[in-house]
């Protein structure tokens, strides 16, 4: 393979600069000359696409965002828009796309493998909602910061003796919402893949407080049913506790990524030109443990099934 490009699609993640880095100076590396598309597949329909060089992702590899920009493209779901994203490629003689995003850029991406492209699929994205991968690039950033964010949340709780309903990202995925409220000693989780029992979070809530647990933290995932608003008043009535809600919102999706993230990125970025070196058809490149691996993309796009329920019993556990 001599002509490759790479995209980010979808909401950007930290790490995917890092990622950017390594498929650029792998290709170059290995003398494949090797294409930036901005602004994902909108950029690509644009013709929004410029060579780069080694220097292109210098003092990229601790910077949050994405210097390709991002974009959620509308247009690439029409027959017009996906014919013209071909063309584009065509024009440029690309022969193999890396694609670094979440579930809707790898189908994406699945589109044009139909098409004769070959992609390989870089998991980016903070809510670690791929069931192919135990982890995706920018999740340990994302985790990193909601845990900071509990740090000071638990401060100010404290001193006001309250209760305060943390709302994180994470889609229809709880993972944000797992990690980081099993790290930050959270009282009570909520994630969309448990059915929520208000019951046993209010008398947690007042079992702690018989024992002189004056605070509390409530972590729940964005894309569980009840709404924050009506958990914390719900709390509120029937414990009595004066009960906030903090949305952390983007501050998650921003930041320097993690040693961890940099290192999931650097590997996989790698492993994709590595896999493009080989005439591989296209995958999705993850990881399993400590091993990098690679799926055949659809397959992985229909893969289910990641949720790690004894974690949650173990965050239950340790918070009574
Ligand atoms: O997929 C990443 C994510 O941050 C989700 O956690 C969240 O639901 C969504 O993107 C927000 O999307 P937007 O950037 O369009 O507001």
């Amino acid at each position: 393979m001599k002509r490759i490009a790479v995209l980010t699609s979808g909401g950007d993640a930290p790490g995917m600069n890092a990622a950017i880095r390594a498929v650029v100076r792998g290709a170059l590396y290995h003398k494949i000359q090797v294409y930036g598309i901005e602004r994902g597949y909108e950029g690509l329909i644009n013709g929004e696409i410029k060579e780069m060089n080694v220097s292109s992702v210098s003092d990229i590899l601790q910077r949050g965002g994405t210097m390709l920009k991002t974009a959620r493209s509308k247009r690439f779901m029409t027959p017009e828009g996906f014919q013209r994203a071909m063309d584009m490629l065509e024009n440029f003689e690309i022969e193999g796309l890396v694609v670094i995003g979440g579930d809707g850029s790898f189908r994406g991406g699945l589109e044009l493998t139909k098409a004769g492209i070959t992609v390989m699929g870089l998991p980016g994205t903070i809510d670690n909602d791929l069931a192919y991968t135990d982890f995706t690039i920018g999740f340990d950033t994302a985790v990193n910061t909601v845990l900071s964010a509990i740090g000071n949340i638990r401060d100010t709780s404290s001193a006001h003796e309250r209760s305060t309903v943390i709302e994180v990202m994470g889609r229809h995925c709880g993972d944000i919402a797992l990690y980081a409220g099993l790290t930050g000693g959270a009282e009570s989780i909520l994630i969309p893949e448990e059915p929520v029992d208000i019951n046993a979070i209010c008398r947690k809530l007042i079992q702690g407080r018989n024992r002189g647990k004056l605070h509390n933290i409530i972590i729940r995932a964005e894309g569980v049913e009840i709404s924050s608003q009506e958990l914390a008043q719900v709390i509120t009535d029937r414990t009595g506790m004066e009960t906030k809600v903090v949305v952390l919102g983007y501050i998650q999706r921003g930041g320097s990524p993690t040693a961890g993230d940099r290192i999931l990125a650097s590997r996989m970025g790698y492993k994709a030109i590595e896999l493009l070196m080989e005439d591989s058809t296209s995958k999705a490149i993850g990881v399993c443990g400590s091993e990098i691996i690679s799926y055949d993309l659809e397959t992985a796009l229909n893969m289910t099934g990641k949720h790690n329920k004894s974690l949650m019993e173990l965050a239950d556990m340790l918070s009574i």
